[in-house]
C-alpha cells in the first residue's frame, strides 16, 4: 500500500520531548527495590543506591564530594545556604536562565542581580564586571550548555574573594580546558530532570571539593540525627553542624538513584552523539544567511542536547512567528524564548522578583533566539528531517 511505503521511507517528525530511554538494568533494580520496600536512602546500613550513586558521580567528575538531592533547584538552594550568605546577599545570575534559578536565590533569602547575556547566550562580561562590586556571590548558569568564559569569571571572582556556584543543569559532560564543568567553581549543581542528558524524571546533584560546604549541605538536605555518618567526609564537621542547621529535606530517594546509576556509563556515548547531532544540524542550518549558530568558545568541549540559533536580519516579530508556525506545521516546534507567552526563560516574566531591570542586550537576544531540542537518541534521517523542516520554513516565510 502506498501509505505503508511512505511510512517506511520517510522519517516522521521526531518527538523532541521523549526522554532518554531507561536501561534495562534500572528496571530490574527498581523492581528489586519495590519488592523489598527499601526506598529511603538512609534505611540500609550501607550500600544504598543513593550512596552508591554519590560515590560514582564524584568519581566520574573528579570531585571529592557529591550529594544527591531531589532536583537541581534543591542543589542550587543548598549551595547558597551552604555558603552561609547573609540574608539579602546579592547573587549575580545571568538574565538568560530558567526561572528556577532566580527562584532558588529568593528561596535562600538572597537577592538576585541580573546580568546581561549576549547574542552568544553567554554572560556579558562587561556587565558582569560592572556589577561585581557589591556582590556577595556569583551563580553562573551555563544555560542550554553554553559555557561562559570560566577563566575570566574565576579570575574576577577570585580577585574579590567571591564564591562561584556553577549551575550545570544542562552541562553534564561539558569540558572546559580539560576540567569538567561544575567542578570549576566552589559548588556545581546538576539536573536529572527528564529533558537533561541523564533522565530520572526528577533529581539533582551537588558537588564540591570543600568538606565544610559538603557537611553543611548534607545536614541541610535532610541527614537528620546521625544519618550523616553514612556520608564520606569530615566527621568532625558533621558533628559540629548537627542541630545547628535546619533540615530542608531535599533528599533523593533510592528509586531515582536506581534509574540514574545505569545511565552513568552511557554518558560518554550520549555526549558524542549529542555533539554529532548538534554540529550536523548546525552546519546544515548555517547554509542559510538568516541563521547564526554561536560556536563553542576556545577550550570548550560541549555536550549539547539541544540547539540554539539566532535569526538574523528579521526585523518583525510577526515574521518570526510565521517562521515558527511554518516549522511547526512540518512537525518541528521551535521555541523563541521571548515570543511565547509566560516563557520561564524570559526574565521579564520573573515578576516574583518585583521591579525588573531593563536589559536590552538580553531582551534583543531572547526575541530572536530559537531553541530546538536535539536529544542524543536522534538518527541521521531524523536530523535531516529537522534541518529540512527549518530551512523549508525559513524559505517559505522569512526569506520569501
Ligand atoms: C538552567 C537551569 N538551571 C536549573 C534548572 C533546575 O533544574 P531542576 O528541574 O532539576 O530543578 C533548570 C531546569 O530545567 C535549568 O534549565
Amino acid at each position: 500500500m502506498a501509505v505503508e511505503t511512505l511510512d517506511r521511507n520517510t522519517p516522521k517528525a521526531p518527538d523532541p520531548h521523549k526522554g532518554e530511554p531507561i536501561p534495562a538494568a534500572a528496571m530490574a533494580e527498581v523492581e528489586r527495590l519495590l519488592s523489598s520496600g527499601d526506598l529511603f536512602r538512609y534505611t540500609a546500613p550501607e550500600g544504598a543506591p543513593v550512596a552508591l550513586l554519590e560515590a560514582e558521580f564524584a568519581a566520574l567528575l573528579g570531585t571529592r564530594y557529591a550529594l544527591a538531592v531531589s532536583s537541581c533547584s534543591a542543589a542550587l538552594f543548598l549551595a547558597l545556604k551552604a555558603l552561609d550568605l547573609p540574608r539579602g546577599a546579592k547573587v549575580l545570575i545571568p538574565a538568560f536562565t530558567f526561572a528556577a534559578v532566580p527562584s532558588a536565590v529568593v528561596h535562600a533569602d538572597c537577592t538576585p542581580v541580573l546580568v546581561e547575556v549576549g547574542a552568544d547566550f553567554r554572560i556579558d562580561l562587561e556587565d558582569f564586571r560592572a556589577k561585581l562590586d557589591g556582590a556577595d556571590a556569583v551563580l553562573i548558569s551555563h544555560m542550554r550548555g553554553h559555557t561562559s568564559d570560566m577563566d575570566r569569571i574565576m579570575a574576577e571572582c577570585d580577585a574579590r574573594g567571591l564564591p562561584v556556584i556553577e549551575d550545570a543543569a544542562h552541562s553534564l559532560g561539558t569540558v572546559w580546558k580539560g576540567r569538567n564543568i561544575g567542578t570549576i567553581g566552589r559548588i556545581g549543581c546538576f539536573s536529572f530532570q527528564s529533558y537533561k542528558l541523564v533522565n530520572a524524571g526528577e533529581g539533582g546533584m551537588f558537588v564540591t571539593d570543600d568538606p565544610e560546604l559538603a557537611a553543611r549541605a548534607v545536614i541541610m538536605s535532610g541527614a537528620y540525627e546521625h544519618n550523616w555518618k553514612k556520608h564520606p567526609g569530615l566527621q568532625n564537621s558533621y558533628h559540629h553542624w548537627q542541630n545547628r542547621l535546619p533540615l530542608y529535606n531535599m533528599r533523593m530517594q533510592n528509586l531515582s538513584a536506581a534509574v540514574v546509576r545505569p545511565q552513568l556509563p552511557q554518558i560518554e556515548a550520549r555526549v558524542s552523539a549529542g555533539r554529532r547531532n548538534h554540529d550536523y544540524v548546525a552546519e546544515r542550518l548555517q547554509s542559510s544567511p538568516a541563521i547564526m549558530v554561536p560556536s563553542a568558545l576556545p577550550g570548550e568541549s560541549r555536550a549539547p542536547d539541544s540547539l540554539q540559533f539566532n535569526l538574523l536580519g528579521v526585523a518583525r516579530d510577526e515574521d518570526v512567528r510565521a517562521f515558527q508556525n511554518a516549522a511547526s506545521a512540518r512537525g518541528v516546534p521551535v521555541q523563541v524564548f521571548g515570543l511565547s507567552t509566560d516563557n520561564a526563560r524570559a526574565y521579564w516574566n520573573w515578576r516574583f522578583l518585583g521591579d525588573l531591570p531593563d536589559l536590552p542586550k538580553t531582551r534583543a537576544m531572547l526575541m530572536r533566539a530559537c531553541d530546538l531540542r536535539l536529544p542524543a537518541r536522534l538518527t541521521l534521517p531524523e536530523l535531516d528531517y529537522i534541518a529540512d523542516a527549518i530551512l523549508g520554513a525559513l524559505r517559505d516565510t522569512v526569506s520569501a
